[in-house]
């Protein structure tokens, strides 16, 4: 099987390639490297250089083509909230856009990249994928709404889709900037001796999931059809303050926290059932987080 993988050059997405290689997938990546790396996509794998919103680029990436990993999009939460019209623009509109360059050349496979955002504060722990959709901020907004565009082509062009929407993602690898995420800059400040950045003293409630386990995910997925929705998550609820204490352990030295204050907006606690891609195909995390941390810091020390 031959799998465009859109936005391949960024942190989930150079994984996710590396990984379908490793399994014997002709690999296309399509991604403007707005935020990504072209040294991030393996040498096997052909690079476009490309946005989703040029339909031209596009349908040449979707030449023999038999499924789409769709994970190309803006992924700020503060700049979406300063900037709604432009997260619309570059991933609802390149979403569609996509969509329809795959209609138009006749491949009907989509794997999509959601995110947990889309459940905002959640009623109940852990979260099932059958919870109320009401993201808090306008990033989470672009993925609710590719969902429902998902919905609708499976139901009027027979799409086969499976939506996978992440919990809080880590792990090696180069991320574009402004990195936004947890761990990574906890690691970077512990190992630069500066104070750790922590919202909310680190009483927030995260699932966090090591990246080979997420990547897994998508190939585990592949050969479903219909039209799914799947949590990716480790179903484990930690403190953001206890990642702190495990990197300590791990490195064998403290740092000082710098407290930043309660962040509107922030959900206090989400952690997933995935339960659901349990059963349909045999998903579960292995990488336990102080193994997984232990890779992570390792690579930072490696690439400061
Ligand atoms: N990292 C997370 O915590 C997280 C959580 C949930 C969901 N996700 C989703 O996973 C996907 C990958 O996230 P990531 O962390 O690897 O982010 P990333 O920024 O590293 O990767 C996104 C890639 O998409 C490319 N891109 C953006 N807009 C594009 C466009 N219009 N055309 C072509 N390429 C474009 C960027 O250059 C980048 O390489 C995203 O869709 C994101 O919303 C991420």
């Amino acid at each position: 099987m031959k799998i465009l993988v859109t936005g391949g050059a960024g942190f989930i997405g150079s994984h996710v390639v590396r990984l379908l290689l490793e399994s014997g997938y002709q690999v296309v990546v399509l991604d403007n490297l707005s935020h990504g790396f072209r040294q991030n996509v393996d040498k096997r794998a052909k690079l476009i250089v490309g946005d989703i919103r040029d339909s031209r680029k596009t349908k040449e990436a979707l030449k023999g083509i038999d499924a789409v990993i769709h994970m190309a999009g803006l992924i700020v939460v503060p700049e979406s909230v300063a900037d709604p019209v432009k997260y619309y623009d570059n991933n609802v509109l390149g979403a569609v856009n996509l969509l329809e360059c795959m209609r138009d050349v006749g491949c009907r496979k989509i794997i999509f990249s959601s995110s947990a955002c889309v459940y905002g504060t959640p009623d109940k722990l852990p979260i099932k994928e059958d919870a109320a959709v009401h993201p808090d901020n306008p990033y989470g907004a672009t993925k609710a709404a590719i969902e429902v565009y998902l919905q609708t082509y499976h139901q009027i062009f027979n799409f086969d889709t499976i939506i996978l929407r992440y919990f809080n993602p880590y792990g090696p690898g180069k991320m574009g900037k402004p990195i936004t995420h947890a761990i990574p800059n906890f690691i970077k400040a512990t190992l630069a001796k500066k104070p750790i950045p922590l919202y909310w003293k680190g009483e927030q409630i995260r699932d966090f999931i090591y990246i080979d386990d997420l990547a897994r995910a998508h190939i585990d997925v592949l050969k479903l059809s219909g039209f799914n929705i799947f949590n990716i998550g480790t179903e484990k609820g930690i403190k953001v303050k206890d990642i702190v204490e495990e990197i300590f352990k791990i490195v064998g030295f403290r740092v000082p926290i710098a407290d930043l204050g309660k962040r509107p907006g922030d959900v206090p606690a989400n952690y997933a059932s995935s339960a659901k891609l349990k059963k349909a195909v045999g998903w579960k995390a292995k990488v336990s987080l102080p193994e997984g941390l232990k890779r992570t810091i390792e690579y930072y020390k490696q690439n400061r």
